[in-house]
């Protein structure tokens, strides 16, 4: 079973997603971390961002892979080409860049083939922002989670004091909330698999909601999901 969970930057799909899988034992695939990593080496090896082609070739040659904490059922850890990029992904340097490396097309092409290789293996719980509508578009269950620009900003805010300490404490909210306005606009207007419902996913809106709230929706949408 796929059961996809799209939606926009800081709508809370990560936690809800990783919390998902656990309850029900599945795998869990974080498809941005991979656009991030692409962007990660692009910048790493100087790649120029207007060039199609070579962030394409990263996207096909260079592994991404996910790695696993001692006694964690979910994977945490990311690395490309071997490099562990966990944290530097999740950088405002990549942030500012990878909806860019994320729209080209040849890119998207070679991760969504990874993404459906590794769905094919196992039951997951993949999140990202096209898996209902381009990635696995016969998911038994979509969800697709919203939530005000205001709200998501104070959510990104929150994790990054969390991953990054002092270093993320001068960074200011209208920063944040224009950078997830701006990727809102630049993830939804791309050609390629724009960020969008699909027609059939279960649409929520997160902005008033906790998080166990968001997975017990999930998990009640999840026994009531029609077997395909
Ligand atoms: O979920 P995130 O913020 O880590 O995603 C990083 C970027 O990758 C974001 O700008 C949108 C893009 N992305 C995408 O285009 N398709 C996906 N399936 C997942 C992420």
């Amino acid at each position: 079973m796929i059961i996809a969970i799209d939606g926009p930057a800081g709508s809370g799909k990560s936690t809800v997603a990783k919390l998902v899988a656990k309850r029900l034992g599945f795998a869990y695939l974080d498809t941005g971390a991979m656009y991030r990593a692409v962007a990660w080496r692009a910048l790493d090896t100087q790649v120029d961002l207007d060039d199609d082609a070579a962030l394409t070739r990263i996207a096909l040659s260079d592994a991404i892979r996910f790695g696993y904490q001692a006694g964690e059922a979910l994977p945490s850890e990311v690395f490309i080409a071997d490099e562990d990029v966990t944290r530097a992904i999740r950088r405002p340097e990549i942030d500012a860049v990878v909806s860019k490396v994320s729209a080209v097309a040849g890119v998207r092409h070679a991760l969504v083939a990874q993404q459906q290789s590794i769905g094919g293996e196992r039951d997951t719980v993949m999140e990202g922002r096209d898996i209902g509508t381009t990635v696995f578009p016969h998911a038994e269950l979509k969800i697709f989670l919203t939530a005000s620009p205001e709200a998501r900003a104070a959510r990104r805010l929150g994790q990054n004091a969390t991953r990054f300490g002092e270093a993320a404490q001068n960074q200011r909210r209208e920063e944040v909330l224009a950078d997830i306005i701006r990727r809102d606009a630049y993830d939804s207007g791309r050609k390629t698999s724009p960020l969008r419902a699909a027609d059939d996913a279960f649409v929520l809106d997160t902005t008033d909601l906790n998080i166990g709230e968001v997975v017990d929706v999930i998990l009640e949408q999840v026994s009531v999901a029609p077997p395909r």
